[in-house]
């Protein structure tokens, strides 16, 4: 077997499995009516689809279809086909996020919807798979020649090219042991060893602070701090006015230069990596007082924050999904965003930065300013938020609204960590009823 087909026919084997899961976690969610887990699915979509999207097909496409298009021109009939499938993934994998969304806000009537979308989707991927291993490879093998193989082969062990570097790897491996993790049972999704038998595989955190600190001038602002956000986590930081909440935000965003310590994104440290280059790579600061672009339209507002994606059918679905989240947002969409109030102003901040799809998203007291009926709103969305599985990390002033929705919690006092544990623990906690929560 040449390395390539070999490589192809891994990944073939890796997506079948996921797709054993995907019917698995679709009979329990009929049979058994259990509700989808969104952290679950979230992982199993974020990772088809960049997987496939970024490495799989570009690979095919450019390697073995264009060659074989070539030597073959009878193959078109097929290869259009695939490739058809190929470009018309992203829009079912848009589907299939908001169906599971719909599917959690009301699992009674949406189940059917979702899981019906779960079976077509693994039914076509399956047939898709099957046309490729059964027409095209054969295909490849009678008629590409021994100088075609050993040009695609070379590029397939070409190590410097993003689509087969070690980055890519890394990347798509902890995307796979964050689904290994996840799963209700072992899936053999490619992990060194079976997972039920060993340790069950480290899956990084998200955002990982360590020895953090900051200054302005001479003033130090932030002293050793350690913080740790989990996947599918909503991590509160609490402390009051000028304890340091702002400043270890835009430490973590880039714009704030650290003068100690570390951040790592996903394992990976990112501690002097530029501004633009963690936003590419999914971290998302919501500033303090929101920011809206006042003129333009609501519409507008919320396709500025997909401007660096393709514009295609995703990113309306992704519209769409935010309409749902905030149903506000869809009766003014035509509205100039400088005319919503506070509180609608703080809901297009967010779903602005969600329509880049980031892998966390950090706010800046969302609550500020806002009248309390309106607060309870925002703690809401957030939960909503969580609950779809984004990880967040929530600094608020506001610490009886923020710790009331978080898993878990930090106290800063004076730019140092002075308390951290379960949001609802904190709650309980004298300290910080006396000193935040005026109890
Ligand atoms: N640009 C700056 N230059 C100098 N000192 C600053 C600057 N920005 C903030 N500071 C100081 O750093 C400390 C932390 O400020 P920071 O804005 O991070 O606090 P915060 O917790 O976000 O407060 P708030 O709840 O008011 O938003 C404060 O003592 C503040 O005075
Ligand atoms: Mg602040």
């Amino acid at each position: 077997m040449t390395a390539a087909i070999r490589v192809i026919s891994t990944e073939h084997a890796r997506t079948w499995k996921l797709l054993n899961l995907i019917d698995e976690l679709r009979q329990r969610m009929d049979c058994d009516e259990v509700a989808p887990d969104a952290r679950l699915f979230s992982a199993i979509f974020d990772y088809t689809e960049q997987f496939s999207d970024k490495m799989h097909h570009p690979k095919e496409d450019k390697y073995l279809f264009a060659r074989l298009l070539q030597r073959h021109p009878e193959a078109a009939r097929v290869i259009d086909e695939l490739q058809r499938e190929h470009r018309g993934s992203d829009l079912i994998m848009a589907r299939l996020r908001a169906a599971l969304h719909d599917c959690i806000a009301d699992f009674g009537s949406q189940r059917e919807r979702f899981s019906q979308l779960l079976r077509d989707y693994s039914q076509s991927v399956r047939e898709h798979i099957n046309k490729e291993e059964g027409e095209v490879i054969p295909l490849a093998r009678q008629y590409l020649t021994e100088a075609d193989w050993d040009e695609i082969n070379s590029a397939f062990l070409e190590n410097s090219d993003p689509l087969f570097s070690d980055d890519a790897e890394e990347h798509f491996r902890m995307l796979r042991s964050r689904i290994i993790n996840l799963a209700p049972a072992p899936i053999g999704l490619g992990a060194s060893q079976p997972v039920a038998e060993t340790m069950p595989e480290v899956v990084p955190p998200v955002l990982k602070v360590a020895g953090l600190s900051s200054h302005y001038g001479q003033i130090q602002a932030l002293e050793q701090i350690d913080i740790e956000i989990n996947e599918g986590e909503l991590v509160a930081l609490v402390g009051a006015n000028g304890a340091g909440k702002t400043t270890l935000l835009r430490s973590l965003s880039g714009i704030q230069p650290v003068s100690g310590g570390s951040v790592h994104l996903y394992g990976e440290e990112i501690t002097r990596l530029r501004a633009d280059k963690r936003v590419a790579a999914g971290v998302s600061q919501i500033p303090e007082g929101r920011q809206v672009f006042g003129p333009m339209t609501v519409e507008d507002n919320l396709l500025l924050g997909a401007y660096s994606r393709r514009r295609d059918d995703s990113v309306k679905a992704d519209l769409e999904k935010m309409y749902r989240l905030f149903p506000i947002l869809k009766e003014k969409r035509g509205l100039a965003a400088g005319t919503l109030s506070g509180g609608q102003q703080q809901m297009l901040a967010m779903a602005r930065a969600l329509m880049a799809r980031p892998r966390v998203l950090l706010l800046d007291e969302p609550s500020m300013g806002l009248a309390p009926l309106l607060v309870e709103e925002i703690f809401n969305a957030v939960r909503r938020l969580r609950k779809e599985g984004m990880t967040i990390f929530l600094v608020e002033q506001n610490a009886a609204g923020a710790l009331a929705i978080a898993d878990r919690g930090y106290v800063i006092e004076t730019g140092r960590i002075v308390l951290s544990g379960k949001g609802q623990e904190l709650l309980s906690n004298k300290k910080v009823q006396e000193a935040y929560l005026g109890i």
